[in-house]
């Protein structure tokens, strides 16, 4: 078993380098399933919705060993087993309106002090990807004070650095680099261990709170409270983050949409709190993700004979990034029309946040995380002085540009 774990994280590893280029070519080529034998099994690229729904019906994940090592055994690392999916019942269930209008005052209260002025070259993806970090730490662990909320978003910058160095580096890490891995995960599990000592010091509302309260019914034991909140962080930081860099390049692009968000905010005087329920709003969002979906490739594993077409015992690979162009399933797929979400859609060709078993636990913080991004961009981004070029993509965590240049401008 471990041999053949070891085969398919490499071509898992390989084909999430160079993933990208290599589904987006499949796109143009013709829509039939193409499948590839690697060693005992095949692998099939499934871009048809009706299999695609199947894949997220039937189809296991598997094979998290690299990442259950560096964020141990939450949600996200987890293969599907029964136990994990009663977990994530629990912690859905504990969830209630009050994490709701919680997690939407994180996010207003972050947004409204982010300045985009400055925002130049590199620095836009840091400073966003920042931005996304302190926004998701205090919806997860809701830190009492500045210098905990520092400390918290250091070490989570710190552990994102390394998934993606373990992951996906050909060069063995240093033991510097390891080190500096192995005290940013003390921070998060000293900080969640003197949380449980002292609970009240916690938001209940926050997801940390949810947790919490699971740990006193002896629900979850402290570990896989630790396990959860940096499955929550691991999953959810890089890819909320980068999706908003996406955001501003759709919303200088494509101009004309721009206003149409405009003219949105000034008819409904929308402030940030009423736009993360605003149609507009949730439709552009929607279709930056069509575009530009952060989790560009799923992958499961079919054991019986359940889709017709796919042999048993075989793995599938699933791409929005070529699903969501596929002109079977949308009108004009390369147009930017946000409004094509008023309408009926095939809702099995669209999956920025996966479906079925293991949909996105965190799909309503991300929308509103980005849907708050939109309306700063609506109310503070100088158009005429603002621009951004990408230059290639890196697939590697999540869609990312490989080169980014330009700059953003707030209104004076
Ligand atoms: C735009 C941002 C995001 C995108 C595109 C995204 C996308 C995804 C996708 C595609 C999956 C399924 C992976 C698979 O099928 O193997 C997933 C799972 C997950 N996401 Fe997100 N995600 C985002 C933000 C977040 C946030 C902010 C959180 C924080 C709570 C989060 C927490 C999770 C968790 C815990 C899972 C594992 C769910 C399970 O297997 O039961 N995500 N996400």
């Amino acid at each position: 078993m471990k041999i053949l774990s070891l085969k398919y994280e490499f071509i898992f590893s390989l084909l999430q380098q160079k993933g990208y280029y290599f589904f987006k070519k499949q796109s143009v080529k013709a829509v039939e399933q193409q499948s590839f034998k690697f060693g005992k099994r095949r692998i099939y690229l499934i871009h048809d919705a009706e299999m695609i729904r199947s894949a997220f019906k039937v189809g296991k994940r598997l094979h998290r060993e690299p990442l259950k090592k560096i964020i141990g055994n939450g949600l996200f690392s987890e293969e599907t087993n029964s136990e994990s999916r009663n977990r994530r019942r629990k912690i859905q269930e504990k969830i209630k309106s009050g994490t709701i209008s919680y997690v939407n005052d994180c996010i207003a209260k972050n947004y409204q002090n982010f300045k985009l002025t400055g925002l130049q070259e590199k620095s836009i993806v840091t400073r966003l990807q920042h931005l996304s970090i302190e926004t998701n730490v205090d919806i997860v662990l809701s830190p009492a004070t500045y210098t905990e909320k520092k400390e918290l978003c250091d070490a989570i910058s710190i552990i994102l650095e390394y998934i993606e160095y373990e992951l996906f580096s050909r060069i063995k890490i240093g033991w510097g680099k390891k080190k500096r891995f192995n005290d940013a995960k003390a921070c998060i599990d000293e900080y969640v261990g003197r949380k449980i000592l002292q609970p009240e010091l916690v938001s209940k509302d926050s997801l940390l709170g949810c947790l919490l309260s699971l740990y006193n019914e002896e629900e979850l034991d402290e570990q896989q409270v630790i396990d959860e909140v940096l499955s929550f962080l691991g999953s959810g930081v890089e890819t909320a983050g980068i999706m908003l860099v996406w955001i501003a390049k759709c919303y200088l692009d494509y101009p004309q949409q721009a206003e149409v968000l405009r003219a949105e905010l000034i008819e409904q005087q929308l402030d940030c709190r009423t736009a993360l329920s605003n149609k507009k709003f949730s439709n552009y969002v929607m279709e930056v993700l069509r575009h530009y979906p952060a989790a560009w490739a799923m992958i499961r594993y079919i054991e019986d004979d359940q889709i017709s077409g796919v042999e048993a015992d075989s793995f599938v690979w699933l791409s929005p990034c070529v699903t969501h162009f596929d002109p079977r399933y949308w009108e004009e797929p390369e147009s930017f029309m946000p409004d094509r979400f008023d309408s009926q859609y095939n809702k099995n060709a669209y999956f920025p946040f996966s479906q079925g078993t293991h949909k996105c636990f965190g799909e309503y913080l991300a929308m509103n995380q980005m849907k708050a991004f939109v309306y700063h961009c609506t109310t503070k981004l100088d158009i005429q002085n603002s621009n951004i070029c990408v230059d290639g993509y890196s697939s590697k965590l999540a869609l990312a540009p490989k080169k980014i240049t330009g700059r953003l401008v707030e209104k004076a």
